[in-house]
């Protein structure tokens, strides 16, 4: 047990009512937030596992990255308000504050923005692995496999006792993971690589190599590279939802960091979590028009249906996702921006997000869109391609991911993550040979 739960002075009473038995468990406080109840000792006290499957009312570590406050729609990364991460700051600098904990000053920025662009390429044999994929492969499938890769490219960064190996590996990640969604799509589509350009910006860099061609300059459109990367803020960490609980527990093995994000990858790729921006576009394409929008909210509230409107409620966020705030106004100022307003699909899910906000069933259950509700409609905005939306989260979300990771690492009382079941399967029995089973 660490020194917080021995010095911890609160305590939580718990009665098995079989034995008449009490037994003590201490609380724990953290800065902000719900108390926990130390459980560590519950099995070796009591012989009773808790049993929490989807971890609803779990804390499965300790961690001082990032906050929720689901009721009253509270994101801070560091302490830091997201709305004012936002406004005010960039990419580049939330990447900075989620890894080491603190802004930074003014040269610690200029020397993260350099380090990060000059990692930004791809080793050349890497760039010839693409060629092994199929042309229709998922960029989410081709960036689990390449990213998985990087291990076996890079390892003088993935000694993970070595905290020098630890920040490298952080920086390749966060700078070479918009080269290889960008890769991913060209090769889909069959056009060239278009290398990174250590002179812009890392959203616009993104977008240059997305949508340029060697053939003629591609002017980026600052509006669009300013709501790219304020997307990517948003996006930048969610303290501890499947993907990052998945990369923590692949990383308490002592995988080393690649392949942990790897694992991560694999994770958002699900429809629940990160695949929801591309199942909105989906589902969207599905209705098809404005006048079969009552069918589908129908079919949502039918529990016979296992039809769900997909960029509506969170596991965290009951009362809104502060998160989609700021991102329905950046739609907005995109879709004003390039004056798509009027693209069907784009209306289509303006009148759904209305209706929803209105229906009772919704308003009930405090399902309200989000954050992937309204970056799926910016990213078709912008002409990105459905099946990569989710690829974009996933550069997002690489910082986030690492930054658990490293601080997983560095924790004195870190141990692989084990969970133990309620097992309801056969009790022991007799093997019988072929001949004799009926
Ligand atoms: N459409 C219709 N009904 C819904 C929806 C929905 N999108 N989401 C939840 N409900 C209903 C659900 O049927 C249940 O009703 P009842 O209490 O009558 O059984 C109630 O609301 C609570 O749902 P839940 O499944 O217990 O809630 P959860 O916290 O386990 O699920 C969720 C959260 C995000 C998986 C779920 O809301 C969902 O499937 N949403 C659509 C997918 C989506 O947009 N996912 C992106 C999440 S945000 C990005 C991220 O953080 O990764």
């Amino acid at each position: 047990m660490n020194d917080k739960a021995s010095a911890a002075k609160e305590t939580f009473t718990l009665k098995d009512n079989r034995t008449g038995k009490t037994f003590e468990l201490p609380v724990i406080k953290g800065t902000t937030g719900p108390d926990v109840i130390d459980v560590r000792k519950l099995y070796a006290d009591t012989g009773c596992f808790t049993y929490d499957p989807g971890f609803t009312s779990t804390g499965s570590c300790e961690s001082k990255i990032t906050f929720i406050d689901g009721d009253k729609g509270v994101l801070r990364y560091r302490g830091y308000a997201i709305e004012e991460l936002a406004e005010h700051s960039d990419f580049m600098e939330t990447c900075y504050l989620l890894l080491h904990g603190e802004l930074p000053t003014e040269k610690q920025k200029k020397d993260f923005d350099w380090t990060i662009a000059h990692h930004s390429m791809l080793h050349e044999q890497l760039v010839f692995f693409f060629r092994g994929f199929r042309r229709d492969a998922h960029p989410m499938a081709v960036m689990c496999g390449v990213v998985g890769a990087l291990s076996a490219f890079y390892h003088d960064s993935t000694d993970i006792s070595d905290v020098k190996h630890r920040m490298t590996s952080a920086h390749r990640l966060i700078a070479k993971m918009p080269t290889i969604a960008a890769m991913a799509y060209k090769y889909s589509i069959g056009q060239p690589y278009i290398y990174p350009d250590n002179n812009m910006g890392y959203a616009e860099n993104f977008l240059h190599m997305t949508f340029g061609t060697p053939c003629e300059e591609y002017k980026v459109n600052p509006v669009l590279a300013k709501a790219m990367d304020r997307i990517l803020i948003l996006h930048a960490d969610h303290e501890q939802n499947a993907s990052t609980s998945t990369v923590r527990l692949a990383g308490s093995s002592g995988a080393n960091p690649f392949a942990c994000v790897s694992a991560g990858i694999a994770c958002l790729w699900g429809p629940a979590h990160g695949g929801a921006n591309e199942a909105v576009l989906n589902m969207l394409k599905t209705i098809g028009s404005v006048d079969r929008i009552p069918e589908y909210i129908k079919r949502a509230k039918d529990k016979n249906d296992t039809f769900r409107l997909m960029g509506f409620g969170h596991r965290v966020y009951k009362n809104f996702d502060p998160r989609a705030k700021i991102m329905r106004r950046t739609c907005h100022e995109v879709l004003d921006e390039l004056g798509v307003k009027r693209e069907p699909l784009l209306e289509l899910a303006m009148e759904l997000e209305r209706i929803a906000l209105e229906d009772d069933y919704f308003v009930q259950k405090k399902l309200y869109p989000n954050v992937d509700f309204y970056s799926g409609i910016i990213f078709r905005a912008m002409g990105i391609p459905v099946d990569m939306f989710t690829a974009l989260f996933a550069i997002a979300r690489t910082v986030g991911w690492i930054a658990q990771w490293k601080e997983m690492i560095e924790d004195p009382t870190q141990k692989i993550g084990r969970p133990r079941q309620l097992y309801n399967g056969a009790v022991e029995r007799k093997y019988a040979p072929v001949h004799k089973r009926k």
